[in-house]
């Protein structure tokens, strides 16, 4: 009776928790393709100053005339904003469901628990997000921005990683690297949620993370790198 009792409340429970991991999961993934995008977007650097200067202008009208100025970053700002709260909330309450589960600290923290990128989930999303806000303020708003000027963000960027402003391209590379190491850890147990199993799919999880978060970075730093060694300027 007594178990008969118990069945239902332990299978809500659970039931909601693979709901929260299937959540953590898509808005990851929402969230990495972002990255990707706006990756490939920053690679237009290369091309030069009006080729990247019209493609940040394409973005603000993407859409028309179904949308109008604008309204397409909108739309995004507002998907990327209920992306990342859906899961620093999915993250904070399976934590805190994992902690209740195991209320009595481990006496000896094995030291090879997990992967680096493993233990470094939570303040490797928090240095995103303080890099995210400060990054808006610097090339979205221009405030922190030597230049600062909306309609010209090839200069937005070249002068901010300027050799002079060493630290902000040391925090741009600090924030690139964690994003590096949380995409690897993300997509590793995204791929684990959605159904992943078994020894062999395990490895190709592991490379294809690999593999997708080193492009990411590479591609990310080269920006900042390229201006620093007068390739862009
Ligand atoms: C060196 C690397 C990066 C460069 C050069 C760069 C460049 C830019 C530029 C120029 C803009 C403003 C575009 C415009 O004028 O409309 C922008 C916006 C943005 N970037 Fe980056 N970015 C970099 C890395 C990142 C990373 C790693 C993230 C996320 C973790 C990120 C997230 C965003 C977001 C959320 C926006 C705001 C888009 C909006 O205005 O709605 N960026 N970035």
């Amino acid at each position: 009776m007594t178990a008969e009792r118990a069945t239902p409340a332990i299978r809500k429970k659970k039931t909601s928790s693979v709901a929260l991991k299937l959540l953590m999961a898509v808005t990851g993934i929402l969230l990495v393709l972002f990255l990707f995008a706006h990756m490939a977007g920053n690679l237009k650097i290369f091309v030069g100053a009006e080729s990247f200067d019209h493609y940040a202008h394409w973005l603000r009208d993407l859409g028309a005339p179904a949308l109008p100025h604008e309204w397409f970053l909108w739309i995004q700002r507002g998907g990327l904003t209920v992306a990342v709260l859906g899961h620093m909330f999915a993250a904070a309450v399976l934590a805190r469901r994992a902690r209740r589960a195991r209320p009595v600290r481990y006496a000896h923290r094995a030291k090879v628990q997990g992967s680096y990128a493993a233990r470094t989930m939570r303040w490797g999303g928090v240095i995103i997000v303080l890099f995210v806000i400060f990054h808006i303020l610097d090339l979205t708003t221009g405030t922190v921005n030597p230049v600062g000027d909306h309609e010209h963000p090839y200069a937005n960027v070249v002068a901010d990683f300027a050799p002079g402003r060493w630290y902000v391209t040391l925090f741009y590379a600090l924030a690139i690297v964690a994003v590096g190491f949380h995409l690897r850890h993300g997509i590793f147990s995204a791929a684990r949620t959605l159904g992943q199993q078994g020894r062999r799919g395990e490895r190709i999880a592991r490379a294809v993370a690999l593999v997708l978060s080193t492009v990411l970075v590479a591609g990310y730093l080269s920006v900042p790198f390229a201006v620093l060694t007068g390739l862009v300027k």
